[in-house]
């Protein structure tokens, strides 16, 4: 059996709320972020038995926006980890980065610490739609970091954007994918492309609901979407989940374990976890997690233990964000049930809807379920 975990860190902080975000995460809390590294490394350290039973292969800095914190925070929690874990087990470690965060001596910092991958939100490449989402960064800002990136050394390099956006027309999404597809030289190696959310209570909410911005009508939207999935596997960007495009060879290890219903721990305020058949998730107030974890009270606010059909719907529906689909033999393996005598009925009106197929062992989303996977997902939930 895979002995294998992943690791997320979440980082709470940031230099400003984008207008569409509706992460945990705070700009006005900096006088916090001491504590709050001293609280993480300490949770880190009373899951040192769970962690010494398993191999750590990825470790993942998310945020927030871990890059706005001072660098010498995340070699603390690295070299935290690294005393209880076998550091040569672990293959990926991930940062999440914004444009304006960035300077060499952090990125060396980042290196020597062990991180070998990078990943830059940039979400649009005109500077008036970056001021439009709130966003903190020129695009003039991210160029001059993937420069700084390169000249460290780092060679795997993933970009976030988003689609669509206030006043951004379908020429001008094209645009900006032509854009990044041009800066492939520079290691961009992975592309995340996600479809915009738009979240109660955010201010980007309010600015839609009171008219004084709006996003393109959906026909449009299907252009931007047919656009990306031409551009990016002509350049080399494979589609290997609904959002995640890359070189082949350079899928984000961390994400696909998730994809993989793998085991993982996370660590901060409103982490999860995963392992044991069992979901938990963190305390979400970032001032009641660090006031818990410094007395010695109990951090997890969620705990699930799921059932076998709760688990083996969960895996289906997490297989299949992957293009590659599931695999019957590995779900045979993992839950010593064949899923044509659980899931036929299901499997076939999908398939005859035109929207999941067969190929080899695997069971896939077609292109079309691949559009609207969230008639997919509720067939299993
Ligand atoms: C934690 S952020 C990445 C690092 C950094 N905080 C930043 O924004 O540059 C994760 C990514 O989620 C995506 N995201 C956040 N809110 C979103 C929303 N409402 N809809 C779609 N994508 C969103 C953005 O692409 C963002 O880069
Ligand atoms: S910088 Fe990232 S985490 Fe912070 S508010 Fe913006 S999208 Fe959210």
């Amino acid at each position: 059996m895979n002995n294998e975990i992943g690791i997320y860190i979440h980082i709470p902080f940031c230099l400003k709320k984008c207008y569409y975000c509706d992460f945990i995460s705070y700009q006005n809390k900096d006088e916090l972020i001491d504590k709050y590294i001293y609280a993480l490394c300490n949770e880190i350290l009373k899951n040192a038995e769970i962690l010494s039973q398993y191999d750590v292969s990825t470790i993942y800095i998310g945020g927030g926006t871990p890059s706005y914190i001072d660098a010498k925070y995340i070699k603390q929690i690295l070299d935290t980890i690294y005393l209880l874990v076998n550091k040569d087990k672990i293959k990926e470690i991930t940062i999440e980065l914004n444009p304006n965060s960035i300077t060499e001596e952090k990125l060396k910092l980042y290196k020597e610490s062990g991180i070998n991958r990078l990943s830059v939100g940039l979400q649009s490449n005109y500077n008036e739609i970056l001021k439009t989402i709130g966003r903190a960064h020129s695009i003039e800002d991210f160029e001059k970091a993937l420069n700084i990136m390169n000249k460290v050394g780092f060679d795997n390099i993933s970009v976030d954007l988003i689609y669509p956006l206030p006043n951004l027309s379908l020429d001008m999404f094209k645009n900006t994918m032509d854009y990044v597809v041009n800066l492939k030289s520079k290691n961009i190696k992975h592309i995340s492309i996600y479809n915009l959310e738009v979240h109660e209570n955010t201010k980007l909410a309010f600015l839609l609901k009171e008219g004084y911005l709006s996003l393109v009508e959906e026909d449009e939207e299907y252009e931007m979407y047919k656009y990306l999935n031409e551009i990016l596997p002509k350049h080399g960007y494979n589609r290997y989940e609904i959002s995640n495009y890359s070189i082949l060879g350079f899928e984000s290890k961390h994400n696909l374990n998730y994809w993989n219903q793998g085991k993982y721990l996370g660590f901060g305020v409103n982490a999860s976890s995963f392992f044991g058949g069992t979901r938990y998730k963190n305390e979400t107030n970032i001032e009641k997690y660090i006031d818990d974890i410094l007395s010695n009270k109990d951090i997890i606010i969620e705990k699930e233990e799921m059932d076998l059909l709760g688990l083996m719907k969960e895996y289906i529906i997490l297989s299949l964000r992957k293009t590659a689909g599931l695999d019957v033999n590995d779900f045979k393996l993992r839950y010593k049930k064949d899923i044509n005598d659980i899931f036929l009925d299901d499997i076939n009106e999908l398939i005859t809807e035109g929207l999941l197929e067969r190929k080899n062992s695997n069971i896939k989303l077609t292109d079309r379920g691949l559009e609207v996977a969230n008639i997919v997902w509720e067939r299993f939930i």
